[in-house]
């Protein structure tokens, strides 16, 4: 009770572009129906946008105006895991679980399948193609080159096949502009950039995919109660209290991404949970679909949720002995979905 108390009589300064006037919100002002939640279009108010959300929002438009005018049909893939910083000037951050495994496989996929891939993924995190050098456990980036004599590198005869068939997709893929990698880092920089990037594909209505396999952080600090410099141990145990972070989604659907199909993801690690949460998440926010995955298994089987329909998909033992990976089987299902979808307006 004393700790809400404390919440409640906090003040918030009003945004850089109002600093004319010394109006201040009280927390109790930004609280959403009372849950205790700022409402999305606040925090943008209240949260400077990342330096560069122009640059950001160029590409992105000449990419769209471009398929557009192909009529092509575009995904919007969100990918990695959002960090929380602790400090102002950032020494220290919470992060978010996910390598981008999910999106950067997803993504090969939807350009196999024809779509124009928009991917929005945590910097250094796994990237379409790359992925398969970059990030891989049991071998090293610079152990598939070979240095020669005439000081020249080639790609050890060993992998010069598999590469080969990767780097001919990853040519196509970039020659035919139906590639575009963007990039954020903190919760804010995703925010701020999913709020923009829906609202610029928007245009495209039935034709854009909304994909989120971001894992985005559900607590933040926000601005006003940032420690401006690095917080110092001399003053022993620190005690965190985190803010809940607006549910974006909820706009997204009703506000900014009109008519696109949106597919969310839910993580969890009780299996109980999963379909009921799944659901819970599409009465809430009245979006498409649902995909839901366990932490352990989340490699082999999937569960699509839809308003009155549900499905499993899964790999095999001979399957995932071959390496076949789940999204050969996700994205193939969603592009049947997003067929209906465009057709109908009502999912398959
Ligand atoms: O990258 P990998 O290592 O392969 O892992 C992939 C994955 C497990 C991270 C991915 O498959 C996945 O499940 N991503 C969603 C993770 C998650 O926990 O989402 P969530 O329950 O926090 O949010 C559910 C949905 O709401 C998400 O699609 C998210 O985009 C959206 N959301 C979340 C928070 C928020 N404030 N606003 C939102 O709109």
């Amino acid at each position: 009770m004393e700790e809400q108390d404390t919440i409640v009589q906090q003040t918030y300064p009003m945004p850089a572009s109002s600093t004319t006037t010394t109006t201040t919100t009280t927390t109790e002002q930004l609280l959403d129906n009372g849950q205790g939640v700022i409402d999305p279009e606040v925090y943008f108010n209240m949260n400077k946008p990342p330096a560069n959300l122009g640059e950001f929002e160029e590409k992105l438009t000449a990419f769209v105006n471009h398929h557009q005018k192909l009529d092509n049909r575009v995904v919007f893939i969100t990918s990695g895991g959002t960090t929380v910083p602790l400090e102002n000037q950032t020494v220290r951050f919470i992060d978010n679980f996910s390598n981008g495994t999910r999106g950067a496989t997803s993504a090969e996929y939807f350009l196999e399948a024809g779509y124009a891939v928009v991917f929005m993924h945590r910097e250094f995190s796994l990237k379409p193609y790359h992925r398969h050098y970059t990030h891989n456990p049991t071998q090293d980036f610079l152990d598939y080159l070979v240095p020669k004599e005439d000081g020249s590198v080639s790609v050890d005869p060993k992998y010069a096949s598999e590469m080969h068939k990767i780097l001919i997709k990853y040519h196509q893929a970039k020659e035919s502009n139906r590639l575009l990698l963007l990039d954020f880092v903190t919760l804010s920089d995703y925010l701020f950039k999913l709020h923009s990037g829906s609202r610029i594909l928007a245009r495209l209505q039935q034709k854009a995919i909304y994909y989120l396999a971001a894992a985005v952080s559900d607590f933040f600090i926000p601005k006003q109660k940032l420690s401006e410099h690095k917080i110092q141990s001399r003053d022993g145990a620190m005690t965190l209290t985190l803010d809940q972070v607006p549910k974006f989604l909820k706009p997204l659907v009703s506000l900014w991404a009109s008519n696109g199909l949106i597919v969310s993801f839910k993580l969890e690690t009780d299996v109980n949970l999963l379909v009921p949460k799944a659901r819970r998440a599409l009465e809430q926010y009245g979006h498409q679909v649902v995909i839901g995955n366990m932490l352990t298994t989340r490699k082999q089987t999937v569960t699509m949720i839809m308003k009155d329909k549900e499905r499993v998909l899964s790999l095999t033992p001979e399957e995932l002995s071959k390496n076949i990976e789940i999204e050969s089987k996700i994205i193939p299902d969603l592009v049947n979905i997003h067929d209906h979808w465009i057709e109908t307006g009502v999912t398959a």
